[in-house]
């Protein structure tokens, strides 16, 4: 089984994915790392300072990897693109979402740019048009721990607090 773990930047998705992984004893491929490895990029850009990855070749090598285990856990802004049988989104009040953003980088641009995409719901929307069982968490008040719990209710069925699109902040 695959469970992917997105959101915008901020929301927790490294701390969390790497926690389930390792309390389930599952692999955990971060989709970035793997492009970093193999050289999946495209080019830099400079207005975002990020290299833009080959999504093509990307999905390519992730089929390849995850096809070497029963059980993955993987995470991405854009790991809803690839493929996963449970896709989770984690989701922050953009209030608290800003601390964290300006905990995290000084980079204006790039705290504006996810809040607005927090904002208007972009990944869950992205998401729900692509994507059958996606499934959404609010993180502001929860601890990463309460969060890997509430991931492994949704992986052992317990889904019906979390079904995509209930969550608007405007
Ligand atoms: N409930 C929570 N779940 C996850 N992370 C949380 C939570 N509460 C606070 N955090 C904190 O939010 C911060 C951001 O987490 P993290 O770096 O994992 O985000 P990210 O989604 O991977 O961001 P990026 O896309 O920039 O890599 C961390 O300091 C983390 O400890
Ligand atoms: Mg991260």
């Amino acid at each position: 089984m695959i469970v992917s773990i997105t959101g915008v930047a901020g929301t927790g998705k490294t701390v969390v994915s790497k926690l389930l992984a390792k309390e389930l004893k599952w692999k955990f491929i971060k989709l970035d790392n793997l492009a970093k490895r193999k050289k999946l990029f495209l080019f830099y850009d400079k207005e975002r300072r990020t290299h833009v990855v080959d999504m093509k070749r990307l999905k390519k090598e992730f089929n390849k990897e995850s096809r070497k285990y029963d059980n993955v856990v993987t995470e991405s802004l854009y790991s809803h693109l690839f493929p996963s049988d449970i896709l989770i989104v984690l989701r922050c009040n953009p209030k608290i979402l800003e601390k964290r953003l300006k905990r995290k980088y000084s980079w204006s641009t790039k705290i504006k740019e996810n809040l607005e995409a927090e904002m208007i719901n972009l990944i869950t929307e992205e998401a729900m048009e692509i994507k059958k069982r996606v499934y959404e968490i609010e993180t502001t008040h929860k601890t990463p721990k309460q969060t890997v719990k509430s991931i492994r209710e949704v992986i052992n069925g317990k889904t019906a607090k979390y079904k995509a699109g209930r969550i608007n902040w405007l």
